[in-house]
């Protein structure tokens, strides 16, 4: 239970003094009567109107968040850079404390989890726990067959050896060979894959790849445990998580 005040200011977008302010001047509604404390306590299952229309009361809120290129998920601001943050996507919900879990650089789109639920952000990104995360890679230069035995076996890095990572080169000729390469107008050539890696360190795909010899110029978030990213979003489109999303994830 918590005062209709608070729950306006978290879930309607509203300050403590607006809410405070639109409770005089009879504009709330709970269960169908006008609300004149500020201090009335309410529930998950009160229905609350702002102006007759109904604000959401849940106390956690989980999106899914289509990433688009160009916004950073960093809940620090990053020094010289204005680009925009994902979170101001989620402005009009009025939803206080939302943040993302885990980061997607600045250029990565796809699947990115935005919610304000502290212990499920904590839960899928402490160090330790490992969920696996899959992404669709465009890289310049050919994928060889052999990468995938050396994603298989982890990488040496500075700071962390890579655990075992799963790595799918897409478009094969019938006979196993790598195939489908573009190249742009100057002949360069690209291949995609699908990479699974259960960690989440700076850079580390883009950094994997490297380790092979190609760099990463597209890579897509399309899923995180076991949640998939909606293919109906579009880049910079959210949804609410279903009820069986919220539990797979929390699987
Ligand atoms: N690995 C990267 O290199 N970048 C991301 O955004 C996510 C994983």
């Amino acid at each position: 239970m918590d005062r209709i005040d608070k729950l306006l200011s978290n879930n309607g977008g509203l300050s403590r003094a607006d809410a405070k302010l639109y409770i005089k001047n009879g504009r709330i509604k709970v269960n169908g009567a006008v609300v004149k404390d500020p201090g009335l306590k309410v529930s998950d299952s009160d229905e609350i109107l702002v102006d007759g229309k109904a604000i959401n009361t849940a106390k956690y809120r989980y999106f899914m968040l289509n990433k688009p290129e160009g916004y950073i998920s960093s809940t620090e601001p990053e020094p010289g850079d204005n680009s925009p943050n994902v979170i101001s996507l989620f402005k009009s919900e009025g939803i206080k404390g939302l943040f993302p879990v885990g980061r997607l650089d600045k250029d990565t789109t796809g699947l990115l989890i935005i919610t304000n639920d502290g212990e499920l952000g904590h839960r899928l990104t402490a160090p330790g726990k490992h969920v696996d995360k899959t992404y669709l890679v465009k890289v310049r230069g050919e994928l060889k067959e052999d990468a995938v035995s050396a994603f298989e076996k982890g990488f040496e890095f500075k700071e962390f050896t890579s655990a075992p990572a799963k790595l799918e080169i897409l478009d094969r000729n019938d006979d196993g060979t790598p195939a489908g390469y573009s190249t742009n107008c100057e002949g360069e050539v690209y291949s995609a894959a699908k990479v699974t890696i259960s960690e989440g360190k700076f850079h580390q795909v883009k950094r994997m790849f490297l380790k092979v010899g190609c760099e990463v110029v597209q890579l897509k978030r399309l899923s995180m445990g076991k949640l998939c990213l909606d293919e109906n979003l579009a880049e910079g489109e959210y949804r609410e998580l279903n009820v069986q999303e919220l539990e797979a994830l929390s699987r």
